[in-house]
């Protein structure tokens, strides 16, 4: 079952935000999935302790690096899609998660500074495909872009990392309110309320259309034959 696993040094890059609205996304659309919390906050572990809850969606609390990878394929084995939540810095539960990894995201802000640390994340994910002998497929998903603003966002940032052949998401995550309240209101988008919140809509728009690209890439990746890794063994 696709393990994806959202991954960047950057603190507040959006890493638990996306994997909260990719995983109840996929949930609301009936699929069984499983959130492995490795944020040391527990932000996702900690929606599920306030009364949080949704049906088709399992959380599960990582602690550390010896146990992640039993985590993952325990929830492999119960799930559709397991999606990791990792910690915002390069140790090894970030190192091993990546190594089972179907699909590495990297959400990153549109910023040089940004670009700096989406670098280092997407550096992190060639070692380990060169460590596994294996191409682990990645992802850049600029987030907290602004709706208003048409920015050719995407093409700089690409420009600031120095390379265009990064594969990227379409679909940027919009600065939005909705994405904090789901926090604030202990709740899905799908649960939250037109009076709690504005530009609901736009904002539940903007998640299952996220989904829908994730979901592709990894329909798309799963028509192509894995490929060994230059070097590799
Ligand atoms: N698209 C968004 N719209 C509005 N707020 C957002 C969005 N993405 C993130 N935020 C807010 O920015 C802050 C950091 O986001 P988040 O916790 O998702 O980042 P993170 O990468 O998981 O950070 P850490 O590395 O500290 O775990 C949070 O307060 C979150 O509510
Ligand atoms: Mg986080």
């Amino acid at each position: 079952m696709p393990v994806i696993v959202f991954a960047s040094p950057k603190g507040g890059a959006g890493k638990t935000t996306s994997t909260f609205l990719l995983a109840t996304e996929l949930a609301n659309r009936n699929m069984n999935v499983s959130i492995i919390d490795a944020d040391p906050n527990h932000p996702i572990e900690n929606w599920r302790k306030d009364g949080g809850k949704t049906s088709n969606l399992n959380i599960m609390v990582n602690e550390n690096e010896d146990s992640i990878l039993d985590d993952i394929d325990n929830a492999s084995g119960q799930s559709d899609f397991v999606i990791v939540d990792l910690e915002g810095t390069a140790n090894l539960s970030v190192a091993y998660a990546i190594s089972r990894a179907d699909l590495v995201i990297v959400p990153s802000q549109r910023s040089t500074l940004d670009a700096g640390e989406a670098a280092k994340a997407l550096s992190l994910v060639k070692r380990q495909s060169s460590v596994t002998g294996r191409e682990i497929p990645v992802a850049l998903l600029l987030t907290r872009t602004s709706p208003a603003i048409r920015s050719k966002g995407l093409k700089r940032m690409l420009e600031s990392l120095g390379e265009n052949k990064v594969e990227s998401f379409i679909v940027e995550i919009h600065e939005r309110e909705a994405f904090k309240a789901v926090f604030d209101h202990t709740c899905t988008l799908a649960q939250l309320e037109h009076a709690q919140v504005s530009g609901l809509d736009k904002a539940r728009k903007n998640a299952a259309e996220f989904a829908a690209e994730a979901i592709q890439k990894l329909n798309n990746l799963q028509s192509k034959k894995p490929k060994k890794v230059k070097g590799a063994a």
